[in-house]
């Protein structure tokens, strides 16, 4: 026996049965938090269960006064009855209504709550699941558990009450009729231990084809300008259907288990509906019942078959909720970005803000998750006050060493800091030893501002987009910073100028015009360090000239690095850093004019 127990402990403690657990506890933390919530469910369900008893009952008497021919209290009776069922219509409604408020409410709680946890995820683990799949598990998965939350223990209190009730009263009438309910049991419990293993299976199938389908759509929409334009719409639509079969014939093998285990479980309760019926005709025939008492024994057994389907349905649904806290907490146990030192961030901003903060970098390594070997050994200095190159082979690394710099990715060795310029003493900011420093962290983000590669405009209205990034900015700080970014040129002459909407990812402007924007809302944040990668790529040379002089000309010494390959914006960096095979080194000026006249 002793050993038996250990073992089951054993089993308990590792495995599925640990992750189990696991789950459990994690939605247990969701559980305290909506007690009231629960407990409230559970009040309107005991409830519903404590007016079907009294329905029952009633038509009972009902039943009784008819066939007894008492019609002085079938009157009174009739009453009763009537205005006890328009009530009960009245609450239900009214339970109803409150009960689908609170659980769009948890629902949207739940929702905001892991949106966050989301966000705030390492970006490099998060970057290794699709965004459908990202999708679906914040969608979908989060709606299961908050319907879980709520319904799962009231449901299990209310249909355990309402089999109790019922029985008991079945057994007060009748103790034989009440053992005949019953033999429907061990039936329900072996087709529901079938019914669960495959449920189990499906539903993590079912998750998985759901996620994928919601990348395939997200993607095929998102790129349907490609889509055109290669002529890949046959292709698409065959992708779809293939994926539709996929789906169909998964939940076709679920169907037919279910069906098949509905038909017997149905089975099972039409006889023991069917003998309840002849041992209630064969009681009322020896004068044992009353027609009263057999027409509460039948609507009681019916009741006492489906409670219990429904206890036993629960368990799945438990499967199901677990399924899905499992999908959830395989995104909220990666690692979080750490904001604590935010306040410090700000401190070293207020005291450096005039001679201007730099960025350096110092003996950094870094790989990808997936193995690729990106910067070995890299030492970098980006000063106040001037621009900063950076070039290199397409893939060689220059975006990663920016999102290195963002503290977007964590090198796995070397140290990475801000300093404070001291650009008052000779014009020329350099990191001194007694510098004051702080190290980079998601926290000094706040230090930047950044313009990625490719598009980046959000949708909403252009001084919407400029908003993001100043809440507080007046009409004429984000013209004045259009106008820096030569895109006041074009925005200007729009109807509605920075009130123009902007479409999905900026698709009304042309690429140099929505690199622009991205320039102008990076000005705007007004940061003391700025990251431009391939920011003006797609300007003419002309234009170039003029933003980058103009993003330079500034009351405060900015630090601004610029991932390039083009001589404008070579020729006005005063260093230049170019990587290699891993490696990153400071140019000699005649490699940098090499570059300009190779180009
Ligand atoms: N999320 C990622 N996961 C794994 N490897 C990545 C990831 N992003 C980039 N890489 C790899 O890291 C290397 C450097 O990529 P990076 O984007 O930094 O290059 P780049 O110098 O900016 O190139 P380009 O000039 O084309 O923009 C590439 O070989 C790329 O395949
Ligand atoms: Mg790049």
């Amino acid at each position: 026996m002793k050993k038996k127990i250990k073992w089951i402990c054993e089993r308990l403690k590792s495995g599925r049965f640990k992750q189990l657990w696991i789950q459990t506890v994690w939605i247990y933390s969701y559980v305290r938090m909506y007690w009231k919530e629960i407990v409230f469910y559970t009040g309107t369900g005991l409830l519903g269960t404590i007016i079907g008893l009294v329905s029952s009952l009633l038509s009972k008497d009902l039943v009784d006064l008819i066939t007894g021919h008492q019609a002085s209290r079938l009157v009174m009776t009739f009453v009763w009855y009537i205005a006890f069922s328009a009530g009960n219509i009245c609450v239900t409604q009214l339970l109803n209504y409150l009960s689908n408020m609170i659980s769009l409410k948890v629902d949207q709680e739940m929702k905001a709550d892991i949106f966050q946890k989301m966000l705030t995820t390492r970006l490099e683990p998060l970057m290794a699941y699709h965004t459908g799949d990202l999708l679906t598990r914040w969608s979908s998965d989060v709606s299961v558990i908050s319907s879980g939350v709520l319904n799962w223990i009231p449901n299990l209190i209310i249909y355990t009450a309402k089999f109790i009730t019922s029985f008991a009263v079945v057994f007060y009438y009748d103790v034989t009729f009440a053992l005949l309910a019953l033999i429907g049991i061990p039936v329900s419990i072996v087709m529901s231990k079938t019914l669960l293993s495959k449920m189990q299976a499906n539903n993590k199938q079912s998750a998985a084809m759901n996620a994928k389908m919601s990348g395939f759509h997200q993607e095929t929409f998102s790129n349907i300008q490609a889509i055109k334009a290669f002529d890949l719409i046959p292709l698409y639509v065959c992708r779809l259907q293939e994926l539709q079969k996929d789906y169909f014939s998964m939940k076709k093998k679920f169907q037919k288990l279910s069906a098949m285990t509905s038909i017997m479980m149905s089975f099972v309760g039409i006889v023991v509906s069917y003998s309840c019926y002849a041992l209630g005709i064969y009681r009322v025939f020896t004068g044992a019942i009353t027609y009263g008492t057999m027409t509460l024994f039948l609507s009681l057994s019916g009741s006492l078959t489906s409670t219990l389907n429904a206890l036993i349905a629960m368990v799945p649904t438990a499967v199901s909720i677990t399924t899905s806290a499992g999908r959830l907490m395989d995104i909220l146990d990666m690692p979080h970005e750490d904001f604590s030192e935010r306040k410090q961030a700000e401190v070293f901003y207020k005291k450096n803000k005039r001679a201007g903060i730099g960025v350096c970098m110092e003996n950094v390594s870094y790989a990808y998750h997936t193995g690729k070997k990106v910067l070995t050994d890299v030492d970098f200095w980006a000063e106040p006050g001037q621009l900063t190159g950076l070039v290199g082979a397409s893939g060689g690394g220059k975006t990663t060493m920016l999102r290195l710099l963002l503290s977007l990715l964590e090198p796995q060795q070397g140290t990475m800091k801000l300093y404070a310029g001291d650009a008052g003493q000779d014009g020329n900011s350099q990191f001194q030893k007694d510098s004051q420093t702080l190290p980079l962290s998601p926290a000094t983000r706040q230090l930047y501002a950044y313009v990625p590669q490719g598009n980046a405009m959000f949708s909403g209205t252009i001084a919407d987009n400029m908003r993001s990034v100043k809440p507080d900015a007046t009409d004429k700080e984000i013209i004045d910073c259009l106008k820096k970014a030569c895109a006041w040129e074009f925005i200007g002459q729009l109807p509605d100028t920075i009130y123009e909407k902007i479409g999905e990812r900026g698709n009304n402007f042309s690429e140099g015009q929505a690199q622009r924007l991205s320039i102008a809302r990076a000005l705007l944040k007004n940061a003391p360090v700025l990251l431009l990668d391939e920011a003006t790529s797609a300007l003419d040379i002309e234009t170039e000239k003029q933003v980058l002089k103009n993003i330079m000309e500034d009351s405060l010494p900015r630090t601004c690095i610029v991932t390039t390959h083009r001589p404008t914006a070579l020729k006005l960096c005063k260093n230049v850093y170019a990587i290699q095979d891993t490696r990153c080194r400071q140019l000699l000026p005649e490699e940098i004019q090499k570059i300009i006249r190779d180009f």
